[in-house]
């Protein structure tokens, strides 16, 4: 049976007196991917952010690998449950190197854990451009190769559970494909637990296997696996483009994952729209 790794039950976050996060119950089993999927400040970052311990719970219950952590700092959250946040906003430590933002991620494995064991080297291997820059202050690199930083930073931490907060944002639809189709294996070959929040739902659909499809203040309309997204994929459409009658609209602007045709390869066609999977 499943093993619930991470579990959010009636979860309320506020910002200072606006009541942000209203009542969210979610879980992700181990091994698995999930995104959450919502427009615009409905609370997807502020539920990461409440998973880490970054933003305070007021009321409810956060359970990571069964420890009661909702109102624990997030230094142990992460040194005792592994869990890793990568922010949109990446958060690379400017004046240090590459290797140093690196390095500065590094944590060893959580007792019993069945996951990888990530070197400098491990981290090379998904993403090279990272040794060939290692030298290079972190803060010079590209908006695509900062995002593979923090992603491989996160990685030194041996991570559990990853918190991805929109990884394409900002990011051009090749580099988009590129680090979506990374992230995929490392969840395939690394047994890693994902949470991935995307607006560019293509990403989504590729990187989770379950979707959580978020309302204002945090409420889960309903959760969809990839069979009934592919079965139901105007539910999707809808529920990311409002009732401003803009679906084409954000179609198109969601068309950063290539088509299957275009797709790298070893992706697989099929699904919602051209997504690759
Ligand atoms: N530091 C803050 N202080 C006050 N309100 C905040 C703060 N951060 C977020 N909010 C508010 O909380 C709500 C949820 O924000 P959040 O950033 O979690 O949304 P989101 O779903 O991630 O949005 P986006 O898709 O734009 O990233 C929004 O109404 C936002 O304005
Ligand atoms: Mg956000």
């Amino acid at each position: 049976m499943a093993t619930k790794l991470l579990e959010l039950e009636d979860v309320h976050t506020y910002y200072g007196d606006s009541h942000v996060i209203q009542g969210l119950s979610i879980y992700v089993n181990k091994g698995e991917a999930v995104s959450i999927l919502g427009r615009n400040g409905v609370g997807k970052t502020t539920t990461l952010r409440t998973i880490a311990g970054l933003t305070p719970l007021r009321r409810g219950t956060v359970r990571i690998g069964g420890k009661d952590t909702g109102h624990w700092p997030t230094h142990r959250i992460v040194k005792e449950t592994h869990v890793a946040y990568v922010p949109a906003e990446r958060n690379v430590f400017p004046g240090l190197s590459v290797k140093e933002n690196l390095k500065i991620g590094e944590q060893p494995p959580m007792n019993g854990s069945s996951g990888s064991r990530w070197t400098l080297d491990m981290v090379y291997e998904y993403f090279p451009i990272l040794k060939e820059r290692h030298l290079q202050d972190g803060s010079t690199l590209s908006g695509g190769e900062q995002q593979m930083l923090v992603i491989g930073r996160a990685l030194m931490g041996n991570p559990e559970i990853m918190l991805l907060d929109e990884p394409s944002q900002g990011l051009a639809p090749i580099v988009v494909a590129k680090v979506a189709e990374i992230v995929k294996q490392l969840c395939a070959l690394h047994g890693l637990t994902l949470v991935v929040v995307e607006q560019n739902f293509r990403v989504s659909y590729k990187l989770a296997q379950r979707h959580y499809l978020m309302d204002l203040k945090g409420q889960i309309k309903r959760s969809l696996t990839n069979e009934e997204w592919a079965a139901n994929e105007d539910i999707v459409k809808k529920h990311l483009s409002i009732d401003d009658g803009c679906v084409e609209k954000k179609d198109s602007e969601c068309r950063q994952v290539p088509a299957p045709s275009e797709a790298p390869s070893g992706a697989a066609p099929g699904g919602p729209g051209a997504v690759s999977k």
